[in-house]
């Protein structure tokens, strides 16, 4: 008989960093007016009717759904990245498709090395960056390199994760940077992923997706993008994702998830179907988001902190220039609790992400306490 003693069959996956929060936690509980917990990204308002009634409607679903997605999902997301980044797919509804749903972005961050059949080598990701992407590469057995810029040698390197808008940091890529990677992806052959998963949340930029013509020309070979309906519509509970981009490498990752059986449940496939329809839900969450971050971002500079990028996405990236669990032991005391910037990687080290996911209410609760 085999034992399998560690984490995940012996991986070293790194460690569940939340948990470490818990004393924080505890003492910002003690506040006379409650915790203001800004240190998860999760939404907190209604997921609107448009998805909750196609979700209902689609309630009778007796056979399994397609991975591939319905024609109906994979032509609203074309139209969906047509009308709001200006990204035109080869072919959405073709033998090899450019569209697939998956369920949520975050299981697709995690295993698409294993979906893109890597084997060993590394995977290149941001310097600072969403822990998820090194998970993916360490469950697959691959090492991770952090790189914001493409590196010099490319021996070995199997596939680059980009993210704009950046979490945890808001940071927007330029257009000559996502050219640059696009450029050396091509030249080396290595596949270049974009999560860009708060594409609709530009404050200060208006974020550009890679698959893009000012950035892919017309031709998407060896690029994907993520994308996530979990945001921009409220409805993280719902798993509902996306990716993009080269037929080609769109096909290999769908073989794999019909093999695996990673099925977007039917009743979701109609509700992404029918929020992907609509703007009108997205611009008024969007709206809502802004107000937040506006309060917040006052507050934060009121109180002394400095706020870097965070020109886009949910979360405000700020530092008082010392080790972030002292500013976290700080926030504490007034009650909120921020995300250590070292969870995102050493040269998050000196900063604290504020997430914009909480209720107006307790939005306004924090900045009261920033600036009494
Ligand atoms: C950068 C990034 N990618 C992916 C995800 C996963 O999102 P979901 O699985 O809800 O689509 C998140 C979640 O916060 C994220 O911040």
């Amino acid at each position: 008989m085999t034992t399998t003693t560690g984490t995940a069959a012996g991986h070293r996956l790194p460690d569940f960093p939340w948990d470490s929060l818990e004393a924080a936690r505890a003492r910002a509980a003690q506040h006379p007016g409650g915790i203001v917990d800004l240190s998860i990204g999760t939404p907190v308002d209604e997921t609107p009717e448009v998805l909750r009634a196609a979700l209902a409607g689609a309630g009778d679903s007796p056979g399994y759904p397609m991975a591939l997605g319905t024609r109906e999902l994979r032509t609203a997301a074309a139209g969906w990245l047509r009308r709001r980044l200006g990204v035109t797919l080869a072919d959405p509804l073709g033998a090899d498709p450019s569209v697939v749903p998956t369920i949520g972005s975050k299981e697709l961050v995690a295993l698409m090395p294993t979906l893109l059949g890597l084997r060993d080598g590394t995977v290149v990701i941001p310097e600072v960056a969403y822990p998820t992407y090194e998970v993916g590469a360490v469950l697959s057995g691959l090492a991770v390199r952090r790189a914001d810029a493409p590196p010099a040698e490319a021996a070995g390197i199997g596939l680059v994760w980009l993210n704009s808008p950046g979490n945890p940091h808001g940071r927007v890529l330029t257009d000559d940077e996502l050219r640059a990677w696009v450029t050396w992806g091509r030249a080396h052959g290595v596949p270049i992923v974009a999560d860009e998963c708060y594409a609709t949340l530009g404050w200060e930029v208006q974020p550009r997706s890679l698959l893009h013509p000012a950035v892919a020309g017309d031709d998407h070979t060896g690029l994907l993008a993520v994308h996530s309906l979990s945001k921009q519509s409220t409805a993280a509970g719902y798993r509902a994702g996306l990716l993009s981009g080269d037929p080609v490498l769109v096909r290999r990752v769908w073989e794999v998830r019909r093999h695996l059986g990673l099925l977007v449940p039917g009743p979701v496939q109609a509700a992404m179907t029918a929020a992907l329809d609509d703007d009108a839900h997205v611009d008024e969450q969007r709206e809502r988001y802004r107000r937040r971050r506006e309060r917040l971002a006052a507050a934060v500079r009121a109180a002394g902190l400095r706020i870097d990028h965070s020109e886009a996405g949910l979360y405000l990236w700020a530092t008082r220039d010392e080790d972030c669990w002292t500013t976290v032991e700080w926030l504490a005391g007034l009650g909120i609790v921020p995300a250590p910037g070292s969870f995102y990687g050493p040269a998050g080290a000196r900063h604290v992400r504020f997430a914009l996911t909480a209720t107006d209410e307790r939005i306004d609760a924090a900045a009261e306490r920033l600036t009494a």
